[in-house]
């Protein structure tokens, strides 16, 4: 098995490139199924979600081709497969995000049903409702969601909640709908905008991305483009809270900061100063930090991917602060992992309230999701002595090289094999 050990770190110096979003490469690769030419993406991030992703997509009937580092290639023209096999949707729930394109290029798709997961229930309930409202058929049975349709039309679809992944199946499942589609109530997500670029790039003809009402003119068919995945924001914001944690200076390069301004906004409060530059952002730590509130939201709110990293550093602040946690039900696994490393958290309902120690101590550890993981990493960076990581596969599902590239701005990280 492998784990990752941290040792405790110097100030990370340096600068760092931030890699293609994981979140907008995964909605963008199963966008790509609506194409029916050539399509090449650049800036993919090589992580454990993205191959599994592209493992959908062959299954499905694409070819995909790994062209350099960070580049695929993808033609979808013979797609021939509607369903998606168990063994894929259980590797990842964002493989549901393929029902939306398959249901509009072959009027059926099957799904196995996603299973809960570590963060909550996670239901799909959305998804599917904007899937009935443009005219598909869907039963759930046997652990399949199936849904099919002689033809799609569009609609006005409000959500209930601005789901991220419900308003991006929409979008797709829409692309080729007869007449117009309003989803109101959608989410704004950067990732959202990236979608619709590229949508529109294949000659679909979408508005509003990036506000809460998007409209979808249905078009005949979509097909080929190049595009370029927008940075990361989750991974410029952990290296930016790794430089908090370590009180070091570090340029994060390649990031839009308009993406990033929660993170910068809550990094200032505790006393981290953070300069902005056209794409870059330099972290400045300081050995005075203040204890502060966070609340997530969706976006343009404070990300639910970051609160895990902030916590780790919150639990090193001056004070009390309180995480509130809104858009998941479940997401402070990670809590008893800190306090083993002598943290000192109280979860009550959807809050956690972090009262800053002296110092954290090393531990061994379990990561429970990714940003968890992270989370965790972070926390060792600051600790004294040694943390040992374990289920690290949740870390490489979306952090690329997460160890060698902490490494090069000087921190302790390193991967073992162990029996
Ligand atoms: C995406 C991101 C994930 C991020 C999350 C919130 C990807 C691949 N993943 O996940 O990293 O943490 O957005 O920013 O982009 N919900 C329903 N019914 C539905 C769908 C969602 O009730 O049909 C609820 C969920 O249970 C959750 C909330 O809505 O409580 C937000 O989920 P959603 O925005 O859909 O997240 P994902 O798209 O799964």
């Amino acid at each position: 098995m492998e784990i990752i050990v941290v040792e405790k770190s110097p100030p990370l110096k340096g600068k760092i490139r931030v890699n293609g979003a994981k979140n907008s490469a995964l909605p963008i690769l199963a966008a790509s199924l609506l194409g029916t030419e050539d399509i090449i993406l650049e800036d993919v991030p090589k992580i454990k979600d993205v191959e599994i992703m592209c493992e959908v997509l062959r299954t499905l009937g694409a070819k995909v081709e790994i062209l350099d580092e960070g580049i695929i290639k993808i033609n979808a023209k013979n797609l021939d497969n509607y369903v998606t096999p168990y063994n894929l949707m259980n590797k990842m729930r964002a493989s549901l995000l393929v029902m939306g394109p398959i249901l509009a290029r072959l009027g059926k798709a099957v799904c196995s049903q996603p299973g809960g997961c570590a963060i909550g229930t996670r239901p799909i309930d959305l998804h599917l409702k904007g899937f009935k409202a443009l005219g598909a058929g869907v039963e759930t049975e046997f652990g399949n969601i199936n849904a099919h349709t002689d033809k799609l039309v569009g609609n006005k679809i409000y959500l209930d909640f601005p789901s991220v992944g419900a308003t991006e199946n929409i979008m797709m499942a829409a692309t080729m709908a007869e007449g117009v589609t309003i989803i109101d109530n959608a989410a704004m997500e950067p990732e959202i905008v990236d979608l619709q670029n590229f949508l529109n790039k294949l000659g679909a003809d979408i508005k509003g991305a990036g506000t809460s009402t998007i409209k979808i003119k249905g078009v005949k068919k979509l097909g080929g483009a190049s595009h370029q995945i927008i940075p990361d924001r989750i991974e410029a914001g952990t290296f930016m809270v790794g430089a908090a944690i370590t009180g070091g200076d570090v340029i994060v390069d390649n990031v839009i900061t308009s993406h990033i301004k929660p993170v910068i906004a809550k990094l200032r409060e505790v006393g981290v100063e953070v300069i902005e530059n056209a794409d870059s952002v330099r972290v400045i730590g300081t050995d005075k930090l203040k204890a502060i509130d966070v609340k997530t939201l969706p976006y343009p709110g404070f990300p639910t991917d970051m609160a895990a990293q902030f916590m780790a550093l919150l639990t090193i602040c001056e004070g009390s602060s309180v995480v509130i946690e809104t858009v998941f039900e479940n997401r402070f696994m990670h809590v008893d992992e800190l306090k083993r490393m002598g943290a000192d958290i109280k979860i009550d309902g959807k809050s956690a309230i972090v009262r800053g120690v002296d110092h954290l101590t090393g531990a061994p550890v379990k990561a429970s999701d990714l940003r968890a993981g992270a989370a965790l990493i972070l926390a060792g960076m600051a600790a004294d002595g040694t943390t040992e990581i374990e289920n690290i596969h949740h870390i490489d599902r979306g952090y690329v090289d997460i160890e060698a590239r902490l490494r090069s701005l000087g921190a302790r990280v390193y991967r073992k094999t162990v029996e």
